[in-house]
């Protein structure tokens, strides 16, 4: 039996092996299972083999018609993953900048009825057509910055049906284009206006969470707990329903104030809490207790422009599993690209290279429930590798603003280089 593809002579391979059961957290960031001249080979999408180029080799892999690609001086790492975006929107915020450089705060922008109720109206504007095809562009942008998995939320619905349309044209797209997507419903991103809060949680709770349940059309609910928005009381109802309902849990948590939502997050057992700018130091040490995954935004940190970082190193030190994503999205991070996250977490996170490794591949792959597929170079998983044109680790995070990818390989296809 002979690999469809086989990659080999990489300067330098990152496996993240010895994850499949649980993230990397602690020390264990660090250890991203490198192999100097490296080889990974795929044979109907999943990985037969993973060593150096002679071990992959011995293991007679390599048939006539296998396709070799050399990653000679180049590294090779696993796909990314991105495990928080707000992908799926049509239109765009640029409108809102001279604001925020007059200092108006990102939610006194979204009071004015701006911000993502703005997004809102231009989502419920747009045919699916156009929703799809700016969506499917940034994906393509996604893909071409090696990220190979995605998290996508709903969020700019707000009503049942919109809310019910963006999922099913996340599942449409899924099947559509190269990247994988796990989808989540966040009916809970924002007060419509003519609600109270009250009101709009008991719409959640007793109208969309059992259709999107009954529709089976998000595998994770997500909350955007924060004061001003959803109050701890609203995304706890929230959270419990969509548990009781089998739905996998994520909160936006502490990102603007420090109000008790990383406490929560673990109390309720979400899989993971998110970005966590505020989070307290008891907040911090319950999440490490309960193993909840912290995923961390700095482009989102970057791009509110306030300075202020999340406590990555604190966390870290505690022992809580640390990802990292792009929040992709229109308003507080319009972005697509893992490298530039992979930057910001080395510099204004604090984490090496490896950990933001970790951050952005095995255990963004945990937070999202998709560690036995993607995450790592094992093999049996999915053949989602790339090849960076870049000499060592640290050039990652070091050469900013281009792109390192050479080329993207998904299911053991070349899709992208
Ligand atoms: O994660 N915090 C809430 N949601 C997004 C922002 C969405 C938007 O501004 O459109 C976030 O930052
Ligand atoms: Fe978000």
């Amino acid at each position: 039996m002979y690999a469809d593809l086989l990659i080999h002579s990489a300067q330098l391979m990152a496996t993240l092996r010895g994850y499949s059961d649980g993230p990397a957290c602690g020390e264990g960031m660090s250890e991203i299972g490198l192999i100097e001249d490296g080889a990974v080979a795929i044979r109907e999408g999943k990985i037969v083999a993973v060593g150096t180029t002679e071990e992959v080799r011995a293991g007679g892999w390599a048939g006539p018609d296998t396709r070799q690609i050399s990653a000679l001086g180049k590294v090779v790492t696993p796909g990314f993953v991105d495990p928080h975006t707000h992908v799926l929107y049509a239109g765009s915020r640029e409108n809102e900048l001279s604001l925020k450089l007059k200092g108006v705060p990102y939610l006194e922008i979204l009071k004015q009825g701006g911000g993502i109720l703005s997004t809102v109206r231009s989502t419920k504007l747009a045919t699916d057509e156009e929703i799809k095809a700016q969506t499917s562009r940034r994906l393509r942008t996604m893909l071409s910055m090696g990220t190979t998995t995605v998290e996508a939320k709903s969020g700019y619905g707000l009503m049942v049906e919109e809310e019910l349309r963006a999922l099913r044209l996340i599942h449409e797209l899924d099947g559509e284009q190269a990247v994988d997507l796990v989808s989540t419903f966040m009916g809970a991103h924002a007060v419509p206006p003519g609600y109270s809060e009250e009101e709009f949680t008991n719409y959640i709770v007793d109208v969309m969470l059992p259709q999107v349940a009954v529709e089976d059309l998000a595998e994770f609910c997500d909350v955007f707990c924060e004061p001003g928005v959803f109050s701890l009381e609203s995304s706890e109802r929230i959270l419990v329903k969509a548990k009781e309902l089998n739905f996998k849990l994520k909160m936006h948590a502490d990102e603007l104030a420090s109000a008790g939502g990383a406490e929560l997050a673990a109390k309720l057992g979400v899989i993971s809490a998110d970005h966590l700018l505020q989070a307290s130091d008891e907040g911090i040490a319950a999440l490490a207790r309960q193993g909840v995954i912290a995923v961390l935004l700095p482009a989102t940190s970057f791009n509110l422009a306030k300075n202020s970082y999340a406590r990555a190193r604190e966390m870290i030190r505690a022992g809580v599993p640390v990802a990292l994503a792009t929040d992709s999205n229109p308003g507080s991070s319009p972005t697509e690209s893992m490298p530039l996250v992979i930057t910001l977490a080395c510099l204004y996170l604090r984490l090496t290279p490896e950990e933001a490794l970790a951050g952005c591949t095995i255990n963004a792959a945990h937070a999202i429930g998709r560690a036995n597929q993607v995450g790592s170079l094992e093999v049996g998983k999915q053949g989602d590798v790339l090849i960076l044109d870049i000499p060592n680790l640290n050039y990652l995070p070091y050469h900013f603003g281009s792109n390192p990818v050479e080329t993207v390989i998904k299911r053991g296809k070349v899709v992208w280089g």
